[in-house]
């Protein structure tokens, strides 16, 4: 317990700046990362196994999806004990261990705080529901039926339905932004403060380095629980995801109060320094960048990239605008465990391959610290899936594909379940051919891993690409954008058509290119003329690394 990671692969340039300013991370579905016992699920001592292959790649923070014990109705975004380990997933030794070879490799281990709802079957949950006069009741929401019956307002659970179930004991109903399994916990009442208080330091003491924290922006409902507006009809079979989405969610999200939260769990963590990193899904950058203010969180997941299917414009746009509003605290994300992956959404084939590494180039260069989801780097689409597992699919039949493609085993090899497991895997899905597979890309030399890999060796070799005040560069389209940072410049053309820049002065080399086929132009090299969907990196003549 409580290793220190040496400082190699951190980023850090020195003692006063915390771990996390320039490290890249990577988010690790430990469901589907790798099986060490053979039971086709993923488990703790599996990643321990991998570790080499993370340090090899050049990553310096792993965030690792719940593995605490829960019934799984969420696949462990349903907690029922916030201080332990799954079995399903190994022990706490075994999370000690993890953490132990983490940070002599020096990686550093974040953990997913899910602090909007417990499982249904939390000790909390069960005294809360059996005694409605306990003392336990008020550490979630309950609320008696509207005048008329029914349920107290017209919230909607995410993953479909009303956002409240009867509890037929009590005649109240209890709230849930996901499933009627996940009880949202009521952060108005002090004792849930405290408790998540506890189980930060709990945490921190084993030696986690940060938390992502879950549904961030969820956490204090209206206190009058009123109606939210709806802003667009919702239809019969129609996805759930869209059916909230025909709200405006003025009353059960992103409340004032969420970021006084914060400001509390960051005096519990910042001492120690542990990152908080959340999962903020404001809707405009201004509410976005709150949670990030002084003495908050230390950086909010910038999750509209992850959701959008390729549109350059609109992509720009929103990075722009974020990035301004919050230059150091965004982490820029293109995917993760709850959206299709880029490659996919991008256009899939060659095409997406290619528009998602321009788009990482970009977000490398952007400030904040950068997270890969497992898999990005071999440029994986979707998985090929021959059943679904999802409770957002399952219950909403037809509605929806849900989330499994992104969440298919981590394909390690080409044998049988891609050296994920030893046997079935718990999810259902294809075998990926070889060369998706991390042993056969790092065979080729010119496979996405290597790409990626170099990519994350440029911005460590060039500090200024995440800490020199970065200034805008005029493009010459809305689907470019170019910057300076420093002895950096980057330019990013998601355009079809190639484009020229210039950049302003003269002198500058390539680092990094997504594709090959930029040309500098001659002989002052104040020029750069970028392929279609490429981002070039370039750095001052006499300070490049030759990738
Ligand atoms: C977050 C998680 C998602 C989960 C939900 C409810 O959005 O990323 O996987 O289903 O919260 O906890």
């Amino acid at each position: 317990m409580k290793a220190s990671p040496s400082e190699q692969g951190t980023g850090k340039v020195d003692g006063t700046e915390p771990w996390w300013r320039g490290a890249v991370g990577y988010e690790i579905y430990v469901r589907s990362f790798a099986d060490s016992d053979g039971d086709g699920m993923g488990d703790l001592a599996g990643i321990t196994s991998r570790l080499d292959y993370l340090s090899w790649l050049g990553v310096d923070a792993l965030w690792l999806t719940p593995f605490y014990p829960s019934p799984g109705h969420d696949h462990g975004y349903d907690v029922s004990d916030y201080c332990a380990v799954s079995p399903r997933h190994g022990t706490l030794d075994d999370f000690d261990t993890l953490v132990s070879e983490a940070h002599r490799r020096g990686l550093r281990v974040m953990v997913d705080i899910v602090p909007n709802h417990t499982s249904i079957e939390h000790a909390w949950f069960s005294r809360a529901r059996s005694s409605p006069n306990g003392p336990d009741r008020d550490l979630y929401l309950w609320a008696d039926p509207a005048p008329g019956g029914g349920p107290p307002n017209n919230w909607r659970s995410h993953f479909g339905g009303p956002a409240w179930s009867l509890d037929e004991a009590s005649g109240q109903y209890w709230c849930h932004l996901f499933l009627p399994e996940q009880p949202d916990l009521n952060w108005r009442n002090p004792a849930v403060r405290d408790e998540f208080d506890s189980i930060l330091s709990w945490w921190m003491d084993r030696g986690v380095d940060g938390f992502r924290v879950d549904v961030a922006h969820g956490l204090v409902k209206d206190a009058e629980l009123r109606d939210n507006p709806q802003i667009a009809p919702i239809t019969d079979g129609m996805d759930p995801f869209d059916a909230f989405g025909a709200f405006e969610h003025r009353y059960d999200m992103d409340q004032s109060e969420n970021v006084e939260i914060f400001r509390r769990w960051n005096q519990v963590c910042a001492p120690r320094q542990a990152m908080l990193l959340g999962e903020v899904n404001a809707p405009w950058p201004g509410r976005m960048a709150r949670y990030v203010g002084p003495g908050a969180l230390d950086q909010a997941f910038f999750l509209r990239a992850a959701f959008l299917a390729w549109a350059p414009e609109t992509l720009l746009t929103m990075v722009r605008a974020m990035h301004d509003a919050a230059p150091q605290g965004i982490s820029w994300v293109l995917s993760n465990h709850d959206r299709s992956r880029p490659v996919t959404r991008f256009g899939g084939g060659e095409a997406g391959v290619r528009r998602s590494l321009a788009v990482s180039t970009l977000f490398m260069a952007l400030g904040g610290t950068p997270f890969l989801y497992q898999g990005e780097e071999l440029a994986l689409a979707d998985g090929v899936l021959r059943g679904y597992h999802d409770p957002v699919s399952v219950r909403n039949a037809g509605a929806t594909s849900g989330r499994d493609g992104c969440r298919t085993p981590m394909p390690w090899d080409g044998s049988a379940h891609n050296g994920f497991s030893a046997s079935e895997p718990w999810i259902a899905a294809e075998r990926r051919p070889p060369e998706e597979t991390i042993a056969g890309q790092q065979a080729d030399p010119d496979a996405p891993v290597h790409r990626y890999r170099t990519l994350l060796a440029v911005r460590r070799q060039h500090p200024d690409m995440w800490r020199a005040p970065l200034e805008w560069i005029d493009a010459p389209s809305p689907q470019v954008a170019a910057l300076r940072r420093g002895t950096v410049a980057v330019v990013a053309n998601l355009s079809e058509r190639p484009t020229g820049v210039s950049l302003g002065s003269p002198g500058w080399e390539p680092a990094f290119a997504s594709q090959p086929g930029c040309r500098l132009g001659s002989p002052a090299h104040d020029t750069v003329s970028v392929p279609p969907e490429t981002t070039i990196v370039l750095t001052r003549v006499g300070e490049s690394f030759t990738a």
